[in-house]
């Protein structure tokens, strides 16, 4: 099964999926969008993957949405063909999503970095959602995203013009999880993609929905969501063996059950 406009590796328990298409800064073409959701489908059934890498080049994670693609789009087809709702596949993965973000992440590119559960952003990246000077705005949930990540106060400034951030300032804003050298970008997003792999892939995963539950609920019923996760996960091999090896002094094995 071929890919055309990304490029898919695994490095141990790891499934690297890299945006490519270089002319075009790696535009999001509809194409590209479904390549990418048939790699994320093999990489959620493959019970030896733990964690995934969604990176692009040096120059660009993702420019946007392709704008060529786009310019010629009426109404009737964006709403009959529900235009952009397939991009929601990365929001869906359950496992945990590394992006590891250099260069623009623009648009649709901000947005897919967004869908991801940690941001990891190079010094050169520049985040932002620029769709407003096109005449339209984000599509892809940036608007809510980058508001409950940043704020209403900045989240507004950069939909209502389209003010790009710097690597810094997503970093000061709360936007990424940290900003490291663009040299050592991949080197530090597979490090932390390892640390997840080798831990218990329930607890894991677990963990992600309860996070991304704060999103969606109150408080009480995002705790009591939180409380039963907590104790299914003494249900699993994997808590047995945690708590042994801390107490025996060892390295857990875990075995993701
Ligand atoms: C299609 C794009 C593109 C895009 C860049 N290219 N971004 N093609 N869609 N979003 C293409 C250019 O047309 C050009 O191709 C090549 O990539 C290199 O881009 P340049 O503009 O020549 O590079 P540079 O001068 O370095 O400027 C880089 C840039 C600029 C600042 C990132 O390309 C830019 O502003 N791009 C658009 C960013 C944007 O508006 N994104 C939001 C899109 S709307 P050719 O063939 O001319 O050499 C969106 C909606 C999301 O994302 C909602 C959900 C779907």
């Amino acid at each position: 099964m071929g890919y055309d406009n990304i490029q898919v590796a695994t490095n141990g328990r790891v499934g690297i999926i890299t945006l490519h298409r270089p002319k075009a800064l790696n535009a999001l073409n509809e194409a590209l969008i479904g390549e990418l959701g048939r790699a994320l489908d093999a990489f959620e059934a493959d019970r030896s993957i733990g964690c995934l890498v969604l990176t692009g080049s040096d120059r660009a994670f993702a420019a946007g949405a392709d704008i060529k693609e786009m310019q010629a789009l009426g109404f009737p087809a964006t709403y009959t063909d529900d235009f952009v709702t397939s991009w929601e596949r990365l929001s869906r993965c359950r496992k945990p999503v590394i992006a590891a973000v250099a260069g623009y992440a623009l648009g649709g590119g901000c947005e897919l970095a967004m869908m991801c559960d940690i941001i990891l952003a190079a010094d050169n990246a520049r985040f932002g959602q620029p769709e407003i000077q096109l005449g339209v705005m984000p599509g892809a949930g940036g608007s809510q995203r980058l508001t409950r990540a940043i704020g209403k106060a900045k989240a507004m400034e950069m939909c209502l013009t389209g003010r790009t951030l710097t690597a810094e300032e997503a970093d000061r804003f709360g936007l990424v999880s940290r900003v490291v050298p663009l040299s050592g970008l991949m080197d530090e997003a597979m490090k932390v993609a390892d640390t997840i792999a080798g831990l218990s892939l329930p607890a894991a995963m677990m963990a992600k929905e309860s996070v991304n539950r704060a999103f969606e609920t109150t408080l009480a019923e995002g705790i009591r969501f939180e409380r039963r996760l907590f104790q299914a996960l003494f249900a699993t091999a994997d808590q047995k063996e945690g708590m042994d090896a801390f107490v025996e002094k060892r390295a857990a094995s875990f075995r993701n059950g």
